[in-house]
């Protein structure tokens, strides 16, 4: 059975790591194909590197785009590799612009596709990725739900019988990571001068945050006025958008930093106090980490770490002072996101249905 994944952006490389491993465990041929979305050393060949995944044997190297041209280019180049390699299951991540322009390429030459995170919904029209999601869901043969709540999703589409729960492939590295890192050093601290447990880490990158320079400014003027120092993990889009309008990511309490490799990222959310972010897969892992967490959208696809107490929605100024400023929640042992071993159920299920 030969199974390929197609992934191009950071939190996707995050997925691939425990499917990786699973597969090769199974003895199932694996190739992977990387689409080049991210390209910088740090969004990208550094979670190859510390995750010990295997190389992508092929890379389509697209780089940046409108969603339309980045999309396109994907599709257009993936007929041949398809073509060429004709895997039993073609595997797409999550809910970026490589995941549906893979799901799109697959489905027209008749490939079975499975949908890795498939289910989750924030039901904002607005966003890509929503739509990337949902359009995904329908294109593809398989939809590998990571919780029961994406399933809900699904079966109210009309999709419950291509669904099957499998938990959540981010947890499996995670808690592999958390483990391994426990007791370490943690380089940002020393790097920049910081109390263990004294400071927020902040990332910040999504379209609805960093093109609206009013909205941006509101984000960066209310994490610079809080009461300890946030550092900002600043990813690309978010360094462009800023100068681009000129704003500082460095002004009061705001200390803005490269983006941190995943062991390391790990290390300095467990040593935190806590975590703002926009991002999908950092709300989940400060839960998991038992970190409380401030999210800057309106709506979140983990809708269980908003409702065991762990997640904040903000959208204000006021709402994310206020926010981060709260007790820490109240413990809970809860496990929605699985045990840790998705990714091998993932295997099972594409080796059982290839028969
Ligand atoms: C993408 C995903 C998003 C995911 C995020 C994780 C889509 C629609 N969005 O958003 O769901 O949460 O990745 O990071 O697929 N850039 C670089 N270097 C890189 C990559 C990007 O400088 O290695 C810059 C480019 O100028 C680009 C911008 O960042 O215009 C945004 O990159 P893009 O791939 O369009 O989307 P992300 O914002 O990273």
């Amino acid at each position: 059975m030969k199974v390929i994944s197609v992934v191009g952006a950071r939190p996707q490389f995050v997925k691939l790591a425990p499917i990786a491993h699973a597969a090769a465990a199974a003895g199932v041929e694996h190739e992977i194909v990387h689409t080049g979305q991210h390209y910088d050393p740090m969004l990208s060949d550094v979670f190859f590197d510390d995750l010990g995944i295997p190389a992508p044997g092929v890379h389509l190297g697209v780089g940046s785009g409108s969603h339309g041209v980045q999309t396109g280019a994907i599709l257009g180049a993936l007929d041949a590799v398809f073509e060429e390699h004709a895997p039993d299951w073609v595997l797409v991540y999550g809910d970026t612009n490589s995941t549906l322009a893979a799901a799109l390429s697959a489905v027209k030459l008749h490939l079975p596709v499975a949908h890795l995170e498939a289910g989750l919904r924030s039901f904002n029209r607005r966003m890509p990725e929503e739509h990337n999601r949902v359009l995904t869901d329908h294109a593809a043969d398989l939809l590998l739900a990571p919780t029961d709540v994406a399933a809900r999703h699904l079966a109210d589409e009309g999709l419950a019988e291509r669904t099957v729960v499998v938990g959540d492939v981010m947890t499996d590295v995670l808690m592999q990571v958390r483990d391994a890192r426990a007791g370490q050093p943690v380089a940002l601290i020393d790097e920049l001068g910081l109390q263990p447990g004294g400071y927020s880490v902040a990332t910040i990158h999504r379209a609805e945050n960093t093109d609206d320079p009013e909205r941006l400014r509101m984000i960066v003027e209310s994490l610079a006025a809080i009461d300890h120092p946030v550092v900002l993990l600043a990813h690309p889009r978010v360094i462009a958008r800023a100068q681009q309008h000129g704003i500082h990511l460095d002004a009061g309490s705001l200390v803005s930093h490269a983006p941190l490799a995943y062991p390391d990222l790990v290390g300095a959310v467990l040593s935190s106090r806590g975590v703002v972010t926009d991002s999908g897969g950092l709300q989940k892992e400060a839960f998991l980490l038992r970190v409380p967490c401030t999210t800057v959208r309106t709506e979140t696809e983990w809708v269980e770490t908003v409702e065991l107490g762990w997640n904040v929605l903000a959208n204000s100024g006021d709402e994310i002072r206020h926010a981060v400023a709260r007790p820490a929640p109240e413990a809970t042992d809860a496990t929605p996101y699985g045990d840790g071993r998705a990714a091998e159920r993932v295997i099972e299920e594409l080796v059982r249905r290839s028969r």
